[in-house]
């Protein structure tokens, strides 16, 4: 699974610019599935039928955040935009890569105090030229954060885990799943770091009777940071709540359940900010019951985002296990 995360989080796939990274994985899933096709937004659709089986969408975003040219000056330096959550406090001295392959280094204006994080617009992308006329870079063009893939054993960093690790747990999954107790509806969406667009227009087409996100998550477990109760290692998070959604509790119980049943470790997830794909399919139609398997995920939006393996490979079984049973949806009252 290591092999297929590093194949993925190579691919430079900013919002709404996905067709390298989607290209590759409906190379990889099209043998698996019974159906497939690409949306008018971008969002790539793998169905494995089942007759009169409710319908499950399952759904991981396949865009990284990035940057976007707005000017480039008469010496040849770009002025930007970001592409979703880019904090300042990553940017100054980092590498991008543009989709065409050229790569540039972020610069910043005079500061007034060193110690003072700049905002992006005192921010520029040198990519080499000495003007406007030799920059191989214009307006609109789109770059990803460049660093490689960094293998520490059981944990692994890229700068775009967020979000190919829940794309590697969707078709690990797909390679290892037999039978479902649902139709399933495996979606690769675009353009949720810049607001889960790609899935708001998925769950309207696909019109699930439940939705799952993967996603990733923040964790509170390094010095001084964030209060929050997930770790590395622990296990998947089954999200409960963050500032986009409060998950189905009907489907957070048959996720807690199902985990505890099948002895997977699980980790509960309340997240003060951010938010998933799952939220646009909680919202469509006349509403649909949603939750969110999360892998959990050291410094998230920076360029060396750290996950544990285990909780990704723990992830697949969780999910696997969770296809064969039915959640309980009756209310109570
Ligand atoms: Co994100
Ligand atoms: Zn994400």
């Amino acid at each position: 699974m290591k092999e297929l995360l590093k194949n993925l989080v190579e691919i430079p796939a900013p919002s709404g610019y996905e067709s390298q990274v989607r290209n590759q994985i409906r190379e990889w899933i099209e043998p698996l599935v019974d159906e497939i096709r690409v949306d008018q937004l971008g969002n790539l659709l793998a169905v494995r039928k089942q007759a009169a089986a409710p319908r499950l969408m399952l759904v991981a975003h396949m865009d990284e955040i990035g940057l976007m040219v707005t000017h480039v000056d008469q010496q040849g330096f770009a002025r930007f935009v970001p592409l979703g959550g880019v904090m300042p406090i990553h940017c100054v001295g980092g590498r991008v890569r543009f989709l065409n392959g050229v790569q540039g280094v972020i610069g910043v204006e005079k500061n007034p105090s060193s110690y003072e994080i700049p905002p992006i617009e005192k921010m520029f992308l040198d990519v080499g030229a000495s003007s406007v006329d030799d920059c191989p870079i214009k307006i609109g063009d789109v770059a990803v954060f460049e660093r490689p893939f960094l293998d520490l054993g059981k944990r692994v960093v890229s700068k775009a885990m967020d979000d190919r690790v829940g794309v590697a747990v969707l078709i690990e999954t797909l390679r290892q799943l037999k039978k479902s107790a649902f139709e399933l509806y495996f979606v690769f969406s675009v353009q949720e770091e810049v607001g889960v667009r790609g899935a708001t227009v998925a769950a309207f087409g696909v019109e699930p009777d439940l939705g799952i996100a993967v996603d990733v998550t923040a964790t509170g477990d390094t010095p001084k940071g964030h209060r929050m109760e997930v770790r590395l290692g622990r296990g998947p998070a089954i999200k409960i709540r963050d500032a986009g959604m409060l998950a189905d509790p009907r489907l957070v119980q048959w996720m807690v359940q199902t985990a505890e049943k099948a002895k997977i470790p699980y980790q509960r997830e309340i997240l003060e900010f951010g938010g998933t794909d799952a939220r646009a399919i909680q919202l469509s139609r006349s509403g649909v019951p949603a939750g969110v398997i999360s892998i959990p995920c050291r410094y998230v939006h920076a360029p060396s985002e750290m996950v544990d393996m285990e909780d990704v490979e723990n992830a697949v079984k969780l999910l696997l296990r969770l296809l064969q049973t039915h959640p309980r949806l009756e209310r109570e009252d």
